[in-house]
Order: structure tokens, then sequence, then C-alpha cells
């Protein structure tokens, strides 16, 4: 076990962790943030999808040691009171059914807008390729995500 500083949705914490322990497990179960799901375990699905310094990475195979310093952001993070555009933007298509993959699916796409201002259908395809959804929601992720680039007024 070793002493772990994490920076999570802000806010520092220090937990004591196996150095490998995957971040999924340091955000689920130490944490007790448990927006973010598990599926796979090995990055097959993208459930487990959270940001670490403004990339997505699938936290289930990502030790826990090297995200120390790094800024992680998990769903709970992406916005306080429900008012980031794909929030927004996913509640009005109503894009969630059984809804277990989507808070790593809101991630993803929310790495992808902040580094592209208007992506185009192929571009939504290719960044969240890795998203699996078993009830097969890809169509209104995808209006949800140019929904959401009309209400950030297509800025990056
Ligand atoms: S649980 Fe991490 S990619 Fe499936
Ligand atoms: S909404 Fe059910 S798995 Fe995606």
């Amino acid at each position: 076990m070793a002493a772990l500083k994490l920076q999570v949705n802000g806010e520092s914490h220090s937990i004591d962790a196996v150095p490998e322990m995957p971040l999924l497990w340091a955000i689920r179960d130490v944490l007790g943030l448990t927006g973010t799901k598990f599926g796979c375990g090995v990055a097959q699905c993208g459930a487990c999808t959270v940001q670490v310094d403004g990339k997505a990475v699938r936290s289930c195979i990502t030790p826990v040691k090297t995200v120390e310093g790094k800024k992680i952001t998990t769903i709970e993070g992406l916005s306080s009171d429900g008012s980031h555009p794909l929030q927004k933007a996913w509640i009005e298509i109503d894009v969630p059914q059984c809804g277990y993959c989507q808070s790593g699916q809101i991630m993803q796409a929310a790495a992808l807008l902040a580094t592209s201002a208007k992506p185009t259908d192929a571009e939504i395809d290719a960044a969240m390729r890795g998203n699996i959804c078993r009830c097969g929601t890809y169509q209104d992720i995808r209006k949800a995500i140019h929904r959401a680039v009309e209400l950030k007024g297509g800025k990056a």
C-alpha cells in the first residue's frame, strides 16, 4: 500500500492504495463516485471512461499511480448542476436506454468537443467507436453531440 494523492473533480484526495490498483477502483470504491461504470475491465467497452488532463482514458486499465498529480474528471465533475451542453443535449434528445454505458459515452464526447468545435459525423463516429452501447443508442448519441455543439455556439 502507498499513500497516493489524487486530484478528482477539482478536489484533492489522499488515498491508501496499491499503486497498481486500477483508477476505476479508486474512483468507485475508495472515493465513492459511482457514476463511472465497470463493464469489461479490459479496455474494450468504454463504460469506465473518465478524463485525465482532458483526455479520455479507460480507468479500468489505468494504474492509479500513473495519474498522481494529474487532473482527473469523472461524470460527477462535468458540471455541478447538469449545465454542461452535453448533459443538456443528452436530456433533450433523451439518449439513455438502460443508461449503463452513458457516463462513459458523455465523458468520451466531452473529450472530443474539447478539441473539436464542430465535429462531423465521421469524426464523431471515429471518436466514439470504442464506446459500446448494448442498447444501440448510437444514432441518438450522434444527434446529441451535434445538439451540444449548437448549445455551445460551436466553440471548443
Ligand atoms: S470497463 Fe473499462 S473499457 Fe470496459
Ligand atoms: S444505454 Fe444501455 S448500454 Fe448504452
